[in-house]
């Protein structure tokens, strides 16, 4: 691993603002960008694209070692698989849900370290996901973990995917978030969990304002060097 480049993690489950979050703070500070969670996703989509079954363990890893992958650099932007836009498949919520049944494989997060950490270049990277601070890259400098109420999140979401006009309910929203949850939280390998030297920052009642002050309040203690 490259000690000296300085990274960042975003932890925590859907609906906190991880994502939003992990951009502003790449842009504060011109930092790369990794949303791991598109990884999982991006599996889950060549998945049903070439009919892999995912107790196939063998094929499944097989395909994300050698699948050819492209990000924008910005959360939400263009991501191609093998050549093809996908982004609007990788963003729907079936694609959420596959992801982290995949994402439960030990063999495939075993497979994805690597490309993980692939993306720790200079001057430095906000990575954001589940288990970034606690597996992905235990030596970050600083480690969020963002936290909110099922409720909280599932609103958020629901707003998210309304404004995009994509029709959801909200009981069933909360519902699929609430079993995500349930699996991130329980599977045997990288569970959903604060590292033990995360600052945890509950944003129930926050604005996405407020949560960033108080990230760039964190960063600007760490990394003193930085122009956040
Ligand atoms: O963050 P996002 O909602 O895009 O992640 C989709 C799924 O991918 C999560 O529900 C989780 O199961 C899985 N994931 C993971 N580890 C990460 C990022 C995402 O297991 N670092």
């Amino acid at each position: 691993m490259s000690g000296a480049i300085p990274v960042i993690t975003i932890d925590g489950p859907s609906g906190t603002g991880k994502g939003t979050i992990s951009q502003k703070l790449a842009d504060v500070l011109s930092w790369h960008l990794l949303d791991s969670g598109a990884l999982y996703r991006i599996v889950a989509v060549g998945v049903e694209k070439k009919k892999i079954k995912s107790i196939n363990i063998k094929e499944l890893c097989e395909f994300a070692t050698s699948m050819d992958v492209s990000f924008s650099g910005e959360f939400d932007g263009s991501i191609t698989l093998d050549g093809v836009e996908i982004s609007g498949q990788v963003r729907l919520e079936e694609t959420a849900d596959a992801a982290s049944k995949v994402a439960a494989i030990p063999e495939l997060r075993q497979v994805l370290l690597q490309r993980q950490r692939d993306f720790r270049r200079a001057p430095g990277l906000i990575a954001d996901g589940r288990d970034m601070g606690t597996v992905v890259f235990p030596d970050a400098g600083l480690k969020i973990f963002l936290t909110a109420s099922p409720e909280e999140r599932a609103q958020r979401r629901y707003k998210q995917l309304i404004n995009k006009g994509v029709s959801v309910n909200l009981r069933a929203l909360l519902q699929d978030i609430a079993s995500r949850d349930e699996r991130d939280a329980n599977r045997t390998v990288s569970p959903l969990r604060p590292a033990q030297d995360a600052v945890v920052i509950d944003t129930t009642t926050l604005t996405i304002e407020q949560v960033l002050d108080t990230v760039l309040e964190k960063v600007r203690e760490r990394f003193p060097e930085t122009k956040a």
